[in-house]
């Protein structure tokens, strides 16, 4: 059994993440969010539901307790310090692996007038999450960072992925991608470890998502 603690587990990637996971015998879940109640659907015997806020160190690194993989999807102008405080809870705990979702433009990677326009369009929020990103690139974590393209809500699992130093492709991709490229990292401790990963619908080119 692998035990993998999702924080912020109401989030619209780490719902489908959790169905995904739970479809799979081998995972066992912990759901550490703000306003718990809002998983209670998914309470069993293999799912563990901790009511708690990211930046409570004290409470963070008691769930991190025994844990094999951190899975973060998380949000907020505070982001940095969420970082920050689920890096040290690692330490303290001696966990290792965590895979982290940001964003994608933090690096100015995007190309092209699609890259002008999400840097337009995304302003101070592309600092906020560079910043938050490299605690993790700064720090001896075994991490993944999924850098998402433009998210849609489509019923597909279609995606792939660019490296960190090359060319943002694409302009969108479904969350339920991410929460399958999540899942699949999970199972294999070992891939793409310290690598921080451009992820979009493959011939999805453009200026703008294609719904603006
Ligand atoms: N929208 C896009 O096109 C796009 C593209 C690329 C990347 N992204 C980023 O991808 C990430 C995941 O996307 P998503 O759709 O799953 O986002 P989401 O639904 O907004 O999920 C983020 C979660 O973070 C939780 N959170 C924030 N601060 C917290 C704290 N201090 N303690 C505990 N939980 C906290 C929120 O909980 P509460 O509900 O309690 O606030 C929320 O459930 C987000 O960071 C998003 O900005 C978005």
């Amino acid at each position: 059994m692998k035990k993998v603690l999702i924080l912020g587990a109401a989030g619209q990637i780490a719902r489908l993440a959790e169905q995904q996971f739970l479809a799979d015998d081998d995972f066992e879940l912990t759901l550490y969010l703000r306003n718990a109640q809002r998983v209670s659907d998914l309470k069993s015997d293999r799912v563990t539901i901790i009511d708690g806020d990211v930046t409570d160190q004290a409470k963070l690194t008691k769930a991190m307790v025994g844990q094999d993989v951190v899975y973060a999807n998380l949000a907020g102008q505070n982001i940095k310090v969420q970082a920050e405080t689920v890096v040290n809870a690692m330490h303290a705990t001696n966990l290792k692996r965590i895979i982290w979702i940001s964003t994608l433009g933090i690096y100015n990677e995007v190309p092209g007038k699609f890259g002008e326009w999400n840097n337009a369009t995304l302003g101070s929020y592309l600092t906020r999450y560079f910043d938050a990103a490299k605690v993790l690139e700064d720090s001896d974590l075994d991490y993944t960072i999924i850098r998402p393209a433009w998210l849609t809500n489509h019923d597909e699992i279609d995606y792939e992925t660019t490296q960190k130093g090359e060319p943002f492709k694409g302009t969108e991709v479904s969350r339920k991608s991410i929460a399958a490229l999540v899942v699949k990292l999970a199972k294999t401790p070992t891939d793409s470890v310290r690598t921080s990963l451009g992820v979009n619908k493959p011939n999805t080119d453009g200026d703008k998502p294609a719904w603006y």
